[in-house]
């Protein structure tokens, strides 16, 4: 683990010093896409464990890769080296030179942490993660002779239990901080919020952190168990592995992977996403990383950058993998038609697409990729687009489940392309993989 010089001397900005001083049992600090929470809940842990020898803490994510790559590796960042008495990577425990212990756990299973005694825990992306994992988390503060507390940081997801806890209804013992992406500037790239380009309900979610309820959702998604969301059973067996890669800097790039059982049922696997990822070094590596995993025969790509498409089928062809990499049909209305018939329940209850838990960015873009407006008198207009904002994932979804199971091309969609093609002024063109591709 690599510390650095911020160890001994950082500085936190106003909303953050709140957060950190904060003796309130439990507090959420709520905020917008790099509003510095991550940093805030590692900055709290730090100074719960110098305070509070012998405690057992618990440093949480959504998913591993998550805990990994954010909110421990800020920790360690952050965290004075000679406080440091063992780091015990397979058992992913610390253990301070004062007596305390700090547990590193991903919550894609929630109930995996039950039996724990803890002191304190720290939960990371927590509407990502879920209401239910604070939940089964509060229930572990028991640890005998110690003081214990909470803490939680994330981006809003939606009005949630979160919501209704710290904001809505707050509950005894609970304070909420909240910090806009703007309060955290001067520690970002120069036009970071300018280039995310959100508007309306989204912006307030995403840059001000506000709990927000979108209206004229575009699916319909029930995020539980008992609806979409389920992981295949062991050894199933899949008449075809197929991804969706929706390309992006500013916005994340995302490589989802999708198993299509012989029932004609989508199941989603995996999914990456990742902000500001460069292509060869990161975006290529980690989509060839999928692709050996789950076996994925056809990739198919976002086609408004071509020459990405043509990298990713090099890198395929360098790496012996038996995998193509398609410019998928980006036909929005009918690519939606297509995900909604899936996600609709079939006669004999289940869904024609389900999602694994630990896709909790797909999962979150579910819940708040919408309409400008909620539809008038129930209908919506045929020509109606949703806002291109928080659509990755689903522009992967939809590539990726629209083109390979779509129904043939139809006259509505040949002429929403049309359409599209005759405003740009510009002339027919056929896609690399036989489709005709608007973008
Ligand atoms: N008080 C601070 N001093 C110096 N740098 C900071 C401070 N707070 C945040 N940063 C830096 O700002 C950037 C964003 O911070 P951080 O990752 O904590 O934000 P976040 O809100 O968790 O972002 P995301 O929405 O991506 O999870 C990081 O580079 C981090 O090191
Ligand atoms: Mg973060």
């Amino acid at each position: 683990m690599r510390t650095n010089e911020s160890a001994r001397k950082w500085t936190l900005h106003p909303a953050q010093w709140a957060f950190v001083e904060s003796d309130a049992r439990f507090s959420l600090y709520i905020g917008g896409v790099g509003a510095g929470k991550t940093f805030a809940g590692a900055a709290k842990s730090i100074v719960r464990v110098i305070e509070h020898p012998g405690a057992l803490g618990l440093i949480g994510a959504p998913t591993y890769p998550m805990l990994r790559d954010a909110a421990q590796r800020t920790f360690f960042e952050l965290l004075p080296r000679p406080l440091i008495a063992a780091y015990h990577k397979s058992e992913e425990r610390l253990d301070l030179c004062n007596g305390s212990e700090v547990l590193f756990r991903s919550l894609d299973q929630p109930d995996r942490v039950r039996g724990l005694n803890l002191a304190w825990f720290w939960l990371d992306e927590a509407p990502l993660a879920g209401y239910y994992a604070w939940q089964v988390l509060k229930a572990r503060l028991r640890q005998t002779g110690q003081p214990t507390a909470a803490w939680a940081t994330g981006t809003p997801h939606g009005r949630d239990g979160y919501a209704r806890d710290f904001e809505i209804k707050p509950r005894p013992g609970h304070a909420l901080f909240r910090a806009s992406t703007y309060d955290n500037a001067r520690n970002l790239p120069p036009g970071f919020i300018a280039e995310l380009g959100y508007t309306g309900a989204f912006a307030q979610q995403e840059i001000l952190g506000l709990f927000v309820a979108f209206e004229g959702l575009v699916y319909s998604f029930d995020a539980s168990p008992q609806g979409h969301l389920r992981s295949p059973g062991e050894g199933t067996q899949w008449t075809q592995v197929i991804g969706g890669v929706d390309w992006g800097y500013a916005n994340p790039a995302v490589g989802l992977v999708f198993g299509i059982d012989d029932d004609g049922r989508a199941w989603q696997l995996a999914e990456w996403y990742q902000r500001r990822a460069a292509l060869e070094t990161v975006i290529l590596p980690a989509l060839l990383d999928l692709t050996r995993r789950y076996g994925v025969s056809a990739w198919y790509c976002g086609p408004d950058e071509p020459e990405h498409i043509a990298a990713l089928a090099a890198a395929l062809a360098r790496e012996r993998l038996p995998a193509r990499a398609l410019k998928a049909d980006n036909s929005v209305r009918a690519g939606i038609q297509t995900v909604t018939r899936l996600l609709a329940p079939r006669g004999d209850g289940t869904r024609g697409l389900y999602v694994a838990p630990e896709c909790v960015n797909t999962i979150a873009e579910y819940g708040a990729y919408h309409y400008a407006s909620a539809p008038s008198n129930g209908t919506r207009d045929a020509s109606e687009q949703p806002l291109k904002q928080n659509d990755h994932a689903l522009d992967a979804t939809r590539y990726a489940l629209h083109t390979a199971l779509g129904q043939a091309r139809s006259v509505e969609t040949y002429l929403e392309e049309m359409g599209r093609r005759a405003s740009r002024g510009a002339g027919l063109r056929g896609g690399a993989d036989g489709h005709v591709n608007g973008s």
